[in-house]
């Protein structure tokens, strides 16, 4: 009778320990894939400490002409949204120099593309249709969005 206590007892300790390995295991497959969320595996533009600064005062500036086209857009302002897109985020002489500091040729292109679509924008609100700017403002924001999913400082 106690052989079989000990053996029985033995048993659940052997499967006791195997259900604590296969948890320890999940457990770590779990942070593995939680570490590879976290992995940032965009391009990196490797740029110098002041350069960033300044790339990330520009976007908070994009971000601010946005908000003011979306805002004047509201009031029916459309001349003064249409100024806006141009002189915030289309191809100022400005924005040509800020875009032409990069390393990478291809965020170039793409920097590019997305302030000579600043500038359709300017053009598109200059016809007073809101279905017209809304196209364009959304083309312009296609280009926030893909660019930020490509690179990172
Ligand atoms: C050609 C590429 C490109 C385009 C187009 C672009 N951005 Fe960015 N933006 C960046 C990069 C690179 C960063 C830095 C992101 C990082 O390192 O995580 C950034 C960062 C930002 C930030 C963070 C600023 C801060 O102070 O932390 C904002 C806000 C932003 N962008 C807004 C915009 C908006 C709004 C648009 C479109 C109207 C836009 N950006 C278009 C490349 C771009």
């Amino acid at each position: 009778m106690k052989r079989i206590l000990i053996a029985v007892s033995a048993f659940i300790g052997i499967v006791g320990l195997n259900v604590a390995f296969a948890a320890d295991e999940k457990m770590r497959h779990q942070n593995h894939n939680h570490n590879m969320s976290m992995m940032d595996t965009r391009t990196s533009l490797d740029l110098s400490p002041e350069m960033k600064q300044h790339q990330l005062l520009n976007m908070r500036e994009h971000l601010d002409a946005i908000k003011s086209i979306v805002g004047l857009m509201s009031e029916n302002k459309f001349e003064d949204a249409s100024k806006v897109a141009h002189s915030k985020l289309g191809l100022t002489p400005e924005m040509q120099q800020m875009c032409s500091m990069f390393n990478d040729e291809k965020f170039m292109a793409l920097g590019f593309a997305f302030h000579k679509s600043g500038d359709d924008l300017g053009d598109a609100l200059k016809t007073r249709d809101v279905a017209t700017s809304l196209r364009a403002l959304n083309k312009t924001m296609e280009y926030c969005v893909s660019c930020h999913a490509t690179y990172r400082q």
